[in-house]
């Protein structure tokens, strides 16, 4: 298992510290201002509604091209994201976790203005997120399977579309935490449902609250959904500082917890390392709370 397989540009990294956020959203964002908004949409400013990593990406493109950028930040969202997005220069508007899922399934808010970016059902973006699935196969040509977190899964779709041009068969799997499975409940009802019993937990950048159906065609032909507890995904965060000296928040932290479960099967198994944006408190109350960690 590779417990990074993504690598990213190190000029990014040290300008925002996570991977995900510039490494992923970044490429997919600055490509969509860069080269495919109009200079209309750049001057009247540009918005997105994440837990933190998808606007960091959004900040730092919307940064380089001189544009306006606001945020809505949902209220699960830990400082060190909030931090880093002011830092960005953009702002901040602060939201429930429900008013942020209504935006993301609405594609829209009453209380932001300007283009708004989504965070994941836009080709662009999705388009973006597939390079990741670009770099697996260039670096792990031989790769059996792949394990990334769900948020809304333009992470995913981007990754399956990508690995299933270049190297059909690998299986791709979502990773979900057992208090947020949408993909889960929906695999089994064979349709995009919500999940009951929604709850908020450290695992902030992954677990919506429904699989939308605009990314059902993508996500439901996914290998499957594998979730995990808590204290699985806690477990995995000390193992990956442990042995790789790497800080994983809690989305990345479940797909680790997913590939060390052995659900995704045999063979040469990715789990992707989707970001390290975690308040440090937190990581050592999660990371000091668990069990030891599970060895693989
Ligand atoms: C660290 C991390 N991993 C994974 C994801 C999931 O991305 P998606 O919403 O595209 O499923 C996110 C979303 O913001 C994230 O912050």
């Amino acid at each position: 298992m590779l417990l990074s397989a993504l690598s990213t540009d190190l000029y990014e990294l040290t300008m925002v510290g996570g991977y995900f956020a510039v490494g992923l959203s970044g490429r997919a964002t600055f490509d969509l201002f860069v080269r495919q908004l109009p200079p209309e949409a750049l001057r009247e400013g540009v918005w997105t509604v994440s837990a933190g990593n998808a606007a960091q990406g959004v900040g730092f493109a919307a940064r380089q091209v001189g544009a306006r950028c606001s945020v809505m930040v949902m209220d699960t969202a830990p400082q060190t994201k909030i931090r880093a997005i002011e830092r960005l220069g953009a702002s901040i508007v602060r939201a429930s976790y429900d008013e942020c899922w209504r935006t993301v399934e609405s594609h829209g808010s009453p209380r932001m203005s300007g283009h708004f970016v989504h965070p994941f059902d836009d080709d662009r973006f999705i388009a973006g997120n597939g390079t990741a699935g670009l770099e697996i196969v260039e670096d792990l040509p031989d790769v059996d399977a792949i394990v990334a977190p769900l948020g809304g899964g333009g992470l995913l779709a981007g990754i399956a579309a990508a690995v299933a041009e270049l190297k059909p068969g690998t299986r791709v799997y979502a990773a979900e935490p057992e208090t947020a499975a949408p993909l889960s409940v929906s695999l089994q009802a064979g349709r995009p449902v919500y999940f009951d019993n929604w709850q908020a937990s450290f695992v902030d950048g992954a677990g919506g609250k429904s699989v939308l159906p605009t990314m059902w065609p993508l996500l439901s032909k996914l290998a499957g959904s594998i979730v995990v507890t808590l204290d699985e995904v806690a477990r995995a965060m000390a193992l990956t500082a442990e042995r790789a000296r790497v800080i994983a928040e809690g989305a990345a932290g479940c797909a680790i917890a997913a590939a060390l479960s052995g659900r995704a099967g045999r063979g040469k198994v990715v789990a992707v390392v989707s970001g390290g944006n975690i308040d440090l408190t937190k990581f050592a109350a999660v990371v000091g709370a668990c069990a030891k960690p599970t060895e693989p």
